[in-house]
Parts: structure tokens; sequence; C-alpha cells
């Protein structure tokens, strides 16, 4: 007895499933690129708007309990420390913050050096230094807790030249 030739049938579900994941991974994409880069929040103001005001009312507020000594420890909890002192420092990955305090008062007029300081963190790409090309994170803005950005900015004012 002679079998007939089986046909095999192909379940159609792998497919299904593989498009379900792609759909997924296309919206949290989505989702992802909203946030980084857009909405009310994802963008600093425009340079021509900035004006001595611009941040004053946010940092004034995390400013107001901040402890330099707390800072520090943020951070090397954060990882900027990595990039930006011991193995870092003065390397291609980001610039040393010995004096930073004294260089973000006139980083980017008019913003005070405490404001300056409070957007490098919260929109990294604001402003370009150059020699470095914009590898800072943009996480901050999202993964910091207030309190914690404000000890920061503290700690990052007592680099005085
Ligand atoms: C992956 C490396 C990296 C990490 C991590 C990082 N930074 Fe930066 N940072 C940079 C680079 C590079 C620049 C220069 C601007 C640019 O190219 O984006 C910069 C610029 C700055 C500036 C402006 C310095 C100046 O001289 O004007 C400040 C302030 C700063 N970072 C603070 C922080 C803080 C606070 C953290 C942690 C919460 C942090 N950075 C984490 C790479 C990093």
């Amino acid at each position: 007895m002679t079998q007939p030739p089986t046909v095999r049938k192909t379940s159609p579900w792998p497919a299904v499933i593989a498009v379900g994941v792609l759909l997924m991974f296309g919206a949290l994409f989505v989702a992802e690129m909203a946030q980084v880069s857009g909405g009310d929040t994802g963008l600093p103001p425009a340079e021509e708007t900035l004006v001595a005001d611009t941040y004053a009312e946010e940092v004034a507020a995390l400013l107001a309990d901040a402890d330099p000594e707390r800072g520090a420890t943020h951070a090397t909890r954060y990882g900027c420390t990595s990039c930006h002192t011991g193995a870092g420092a003065q390397n291609r990955l980001a610039p040393a913050w010995e004096g930073v305090a004294t260089r973000a008062a006139t980083r980017r007029p008019p913003l005070s050096a405490e404001a300056y300081l409070y957007e490098s963190i919260v929109y990294p790409r604001a402003h370009e230094i150059e020699g470095y090309s914009g590898q800072m994170p943009l996480i901050y803005a999202r993964t910091i807790p207030d309190e914690a950005l404000g000890d920061l900015i503290a700690y990052l004012m007592t680099y005085e030249e």
C-alpha cells in the first residue's frame, strides 16, 4: 500500500505571534521616541527665548533643601562620575567638573550658573561643548528624582575655580 503524499499544513500561529511581537516593539519604539524628543517636556526652550529667569523657579525649588554632600553620593549612584571624573577625567568622554561652577555662569548667557547646570542634566543636548559629541545620556530628566537633582546641582556648584 502506498501512502498518499502528506501535505504538511503549516500552523499560522508562529506568523501571527511574530507579527504581534513586531507590532508591540514598534509601539514601544514610537512611545520611546516621543518621550525622548517630543512632547512639552522633551525639548529645552528655544535658544532665542532664553531669559535670565528661564528655569529659575524650578531651580530655586530644587535648591531649597539641597545638600552638596548628598549630591556627591548621587553623582556616583547615577553613574555621572564614570564619564566626568575618576577614570574619565580630562578624557574624550566628558568635560571634567573642575571649575564647572565658574564656567557655568558664562556658558549660556543669560542663564545663571545653577540654571545652566540644571539644563545640562535635564536637557543634555541643549548646549554643545566643543570637543564633545553629545554623548551624555538623555535619561536623567526621567530617572533622577527632584530632590537628588537639587543635590547634584548644589554639589556641582562647589566646583569653583
Ligand atoms: C556617558 C557619559 C556621561 C555621563 C554618564 C554623564 N555625562 Fe554629563 N556630559 C557628558 C558629555 C559628553 C558632556 C558634554 C556635552 C555633550 O557633548 O553632550 C557632558 C556635559 C555635562 C555638563 C556640562 C559641563 C560643562 O562643562 O559645561 C554637566 C554639568 C554634566 N554633564 C553633568 C552630569 C551629571 C550630573 C551626570 C549624572 C547625573 C552626568 N553628567 C552624566 C557625558 C556624560
